[in-house]
């Protein structure tokens, strides 16, 4: 093989080890790695111990309930509220006037809301909530800016039991109504709008068109954000700050159950149609609590900055719940890393003296490629610890934010986790774990997980497999909303009648038990961290007028990880017209880009349409889609052998290297 000078350097780093700095060990959370082999021992009296950091209105009286696979109880029959957990039981102590939220808007503007100042507006809100009508157990959709209002709404929510399914703001009306739907929800949280490099998200704009086919929506709720004029639906659409004037002040926490729905979120699964991951109360605020106390090492006088929109799983795990639980500050920031410049996160940890900061490696990768001068002209001495989660980090961008960002002095914790997991599930703890640059290292203590070959057999270590979860752990979903059978099917079925959960990833465990994840096992790409399913992707482009068939594949990304690469056929009188000359190939690609941002939303724009007579296809009809990832990353074709008709798939190579289309 030849080996470049890159590839060798690449070879080379990823054999360094680094070693957690005396003193970082020495202050350190968990420094003994006896946490391990407790948490091995007994499983169950591990997370009861940390769950006794929370406070429960009644005490569980089973830490777990697993008689019934793959549906499981934690913390049985207890009782604890969320937004009690996150903001009242803090108000009771030294922490009433730390800041809870610190809040930085895109134009610069900032608010701090104090522990204190957080409980009065979720109070006031959860009132207006109340008075629309919202009572437990009913289903709360929120599209939003990152705001201090998004926190508010969705602890309001947990503060009511009345479960919130937010939906990322940057998602299309179409897409806002599929889950609207999905879930019932009875109420809107929207905004008139929110920034995003100087120009304004049109949210409530989006909102309208998607309650317009939305029948179980009674009322919206309006946050004026951007102040630019919308309508406003008489009877139906209410301003947030109208409502909150009138609203009362005090509003008792439910005393909810340890296992009512805390919320909906929905994620992108192997099929076309979005999958409401199911998250409860009480386990999952043990597991998002303890990790963030471990892992981020979690300190009283901690600035914390998680940078995910509050729209993903990291954004509730990680901006919300956790850090509050814990009593943290934590930062909130509405705007794009490079706007009005490309220093916009480094001038924001030095205005705020950061301590703890955490972001995705397709971030990591555009501030490489913007340079080191941009954080070279800020004080980053406030950082002391790095996280990085959503898809593996490649060893290079590893080492620049070790440098550059942490002064080499902060550890990073690459954290392994999903929507699903609702926790982190690998990750280094800072105190203890040698880092590899670009390995997320070690299961976290009591988390069981395994790397399996197909019949489930423990693979070698040096080897790679398919990663499962081999014990239930407390902020695992529960189901997928409204479909049991889907959950089963989907992760809980691959090793037949063994309770395995099945997490779609593979993985490699080197010889020292590091784990380093390969990325995904089935149709699902992962892009900035995000993931997508092929088949919604091909089915936004199915839906354009002019197209035919198409197959969808993620190819490699410099920026963005893996970016989608889209093989469309057209409808014959199409092609006719483009070989007429009456339609514009360039023109027609654009269009079908613009098409599926329309249906699904910017994150699912393809970064190239290639134009195919034919699809290759197995004799049973499928698209080996396998085959086109070898074309578009430019490889040999892999075994070809199961095609209908090779010819297709030689002649597809041929094009799309010269790239005819
Ligand atoms: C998928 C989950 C929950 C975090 C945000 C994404 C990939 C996540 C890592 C990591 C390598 C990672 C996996 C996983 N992934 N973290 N540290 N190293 N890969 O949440 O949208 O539910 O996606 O992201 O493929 O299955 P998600």
């Amino acid at each position: 093989m030849a080996v470049n000078r890159e590839t060798l350097d690449t070879l080379l780093e990823e054999n360094r080890i680094f070693y957690p700095d005396k003193e970082f060990v020495a202050r350190a959370n968990v420094n003994d790695r006896a946490i391990y082999d407790e948490a091995r021992a007994d499983t169950q009296g591990f997370w009861a111990k940390q769950a006794e950091n929370l406070d429960w209105f009644q005490k569980w009286d089973r830490v777990l309930d697993w008689d019934n696979p793959p549906f499981a109880k934690w913390f049985v029959n207890g009782k604890i509220n969320a937004c009690y957990n996150c903001v009242d039981r803090h108000v009771l102590t030294s922490r009433r006037t730390k800041p809870a939220i610190i809040f930085e808007g895109e134009p610069g503007d900032i608010r701090t809301l104090t522990y204190e100042e957080l409980q009065r507006e979720v109070m006031r809100f959860a009132n207006v909530l109340k008075g629309l009508g919202v009572s437990r157990g009913d289903r709360v959709a929120i599209y939003m800016p990152m705001i201090p209002e998004l926190a508010i709404a969705m602890l309001a929510c947990a503060r009511l039991g009345a479960p919130h399914s937010i939906v990322f703001g940057g998602f299309s009306p179409e897409s806002l109504r599929d889950r609207i739907n999905d879930a019932a929800a009875k109420l809107l949280i929207t905004a008139d709008g929110g920034w995003r490099r100087g120009k304004i998200v049109p949210l409530k704009h989006n909102a309208d068109d998607a309650v317009a086919e939305c029948p179980s929506i009674e009322s919206v709720v309006v946050v004026r954000r951007t102040g630019q004029e919308v309508p406003m639906i008489e009877g139906r659409d209410y301003w947030y700050h109208e409502l909150m004037e009138r609203a009362a002040a005090e509003c008792p926490c439910e005393e909810t159950d340890s296992e009512d729905m805390l919320f909906i979120l929905y994620t992108s699964g192997t099929t076309g149609k979005p999958k409401g991951v199911v998250h409860t109360t009480g386990g999952y605020l043990v597991g998002t609590s303890t990790t963030h106390r471990i892992i981020f090492d979690h300190k009283e006088d901690d600035i914390y900055w998680c940078t995910a929109d509050i729209g993903w799983i990291t954004g509730h795990s990680y901006v919300i719940y956790g850090p509050l639980a814990n009593g943290a500050t934590t930062l909130m920031f509405e705007g794009a890393p490079d706007w009005p410049q490309q220093d916009r996160f480094w001038d924001i940890i030095e205005r705020h003296k950061v301590t703890v900061f955490y972001t995705a490696p397709t971030a990591i990768r555009a501030f490489m490629k913007w340079g080191r001068k941009w954080p070279e002209q800020h004080d980053l001495s406030s950082l002391r610890l790095l996280g990085t989660v959503g898809e593996p980090i490649n060893p290079e961008a590893w080492i620049w934010y070790y440098k550059n960002i942490g002064g080499g002095r902060c550890p990073i914790v690459d954290t392994w986790w999903q929507t699903e997991t609702g926790q982190i599930m690998i990750s280094p703890l800072p105190g203890i774990t040698p880092l590899k640059p670009g390995s997320a290292t070690v299961p976290f203590p009591g988390i069981n997980i395994d790397v399996v070959d197909k019949q489930g057999n423990s693979v070698e270590l040096g080897k790679g497999g398919y990663l499962v979860i081999k014990e239930p752990w407390p902020a695992m979903l529960r189901t997928i909303y409204g479909d049991d059978q889907r959950f089963i099917d989907q992760y809980w079925s691959h090793f037949g009648d063994r309770w395995w959960y099945f997490a779609g990833d593979g993985v490699r465990r080197d010889y020292d038990n590091y784990h380093w994840i390969l990325g995904r096992v089935d149709d699902v790409i992962n892009v900035s961290g995000h993931r997508l399913s092929t088949m919604e992707v091909e089915s936004a482009l199915v839906d354009h007028q002019a197209v035919a068939e198409a197959a969808v594949i993620g190819k490699s990304h410099e920026i963005k990880g893996q970016a989608i690469s889209a093989f469309v056929t057209l409808k014959e009188h199409v092609w006719q017209e483009i070989r007429n000359g009456d339609m514009d190939r360039k023109e027609l690609q654009k269009a079908l880009k613009a098409h599926v941002v329309k249906k699904i939303g910017a994150i699912a724009r393809p970064e190239d349409v290639f134009f195919t007579a034919e699809l290759p296809k197995t004799r049973s009809g499928k698209i080996m889609r396998r085959l086109l990832r070898d074309v578009a990353e430019g490889r040999a074709l892999g075994d070809t052998t199961t095609l209908a008709d090779p010819a297709v798939i030689a002649k597809l190579k041929a094009q799309y290297e010269g790239k005819e289309s």
